[in-house]
């Protein structure tokens, strides 16, 4: 089985490298090698390596920045997932195509499943649907993979900068108010890895156990790394007047994960753990 990770030198990308090398044949391109705006080359470039499985890793994730750069962010996440599924129905490929949380309104008390009605509230959460939707509509054999809060040794996520600033500042102020589930990329990438082994196609919700607000999470990774002497003030998110707005609560349940037969992940503290071990 031969394997093509796009986006592959991003935090999400690499780990799936990793997951996938010992058992695939992959090969990786990351930005520079292959841009997934540019349909004509994406398409070509795809049909030549011809693989049984391309995974897309490659999005613009900067969620504020998307507020003003409407254009850009959908041409990648919108017209890139498009481009991808029109290659990969040309040569009878499966995609993979890695979407968000963000899809929702985060109006909900309880975790969202796969068919809850998505409803965008960021310039980045409509154009990751509009991904979504393209890869759907075009494609029969596709797997959509919402995760969540990700932090990974390979990119800058919430995780490296809690633990940045507490070299700098003992006082962080952080948000109360949004409630998600961290994800960690190895862990993800490793359940991507297990979904294309069996062929129940459609839309999953893949996330780690457990769920907290990001001032919960700041207080785990301070608890579980050891840091003393700094104070948490619980903030609400209007205080930090971001361009995009964000849900309030946006837990996944990993219904069809569990459905179709799969282990819950672990819980997010010990993931947390796991990433700080390696990740000092
Ligand atoms: N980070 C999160 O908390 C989070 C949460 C839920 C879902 N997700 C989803 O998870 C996936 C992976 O995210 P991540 O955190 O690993 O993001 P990331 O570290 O920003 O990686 C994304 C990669 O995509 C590349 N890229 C950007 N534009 C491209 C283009 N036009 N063609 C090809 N590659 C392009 C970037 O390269 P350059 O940097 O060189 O532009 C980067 O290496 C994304 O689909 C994201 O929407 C992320």
């Amino acid at each position: 089985m031969s394997i093509l990770v796009v986006g592959a030198r991003g935090m999400l990308g690499q780990d799936v490298v990793k997951a996938f090398s010992s058992d695939y044949r992959v090969t990786s391109l990351g930005h520079r090698d292959l841009d997934i705006t540019d349909q004509n080359n994406t398409i070509r470039v795809i049909k030549k390596l011809n693989p049984n499985i391309v995974i897309n890793c490659a999005a613009w994730t900067d969620v504020d920045k998307c507020e003003s750069y409407t254009e850009k962010t959908i041409a990648v996440n919108s017209l890139g997932p498009k481009n991808l599924a029109l290659a990969c129905r040309e040569i009878d490929s499966v995609l993979v195509q890695i979407s968000t949380d963000y899809v929702f309104d985060g109006h909900k008390t309880t975790p969202y499943v796969e068919d809850d009605p998505p409803n965008p509230q960021s310039v980045y959460g409509k154009s990751k649907l509009l991904g979504e939707e393209h890869v759907f509509s075009l494609l029969d054999r596709y797997f959509i993979v919402r995760s969540s809060w990700l932090f990974g040794e390979n990119g800058n996520n919430f995780v490296s900068k809690i633990l940045a600033l507490t070299q700098k500042i003992n006082e962080l102020a952080v948000v109360y108010d949004q409630v998600g589930s961290p994800t960690y990329t190895l862990d993800l990438a490793r359940a991507i890895a297990e979904l294309v082994q069996k062929n129940d196609y459609g839309i999953y919700h893949i996330t780690n156990n457990k769920s907290c607000s990001w001032y919960g999470l700041t207080r785990d990774i301070l608890e579980i790394a050891g840091i003393q002497g700094i104070n948490v003030r619980p903030i609400p998110t209007k205080e930090l007047k971001r361009p995009a707005a964000r849900p309030a609560y946006s837990v996944l349940e990993n219904r069809k994960w569990q459905s179709t037969g799969h282990t819950p992940l672990r819980c997010y503290p010990e993931a947390l753990a796991d990433y700080l071990r390696k990740h000092p």
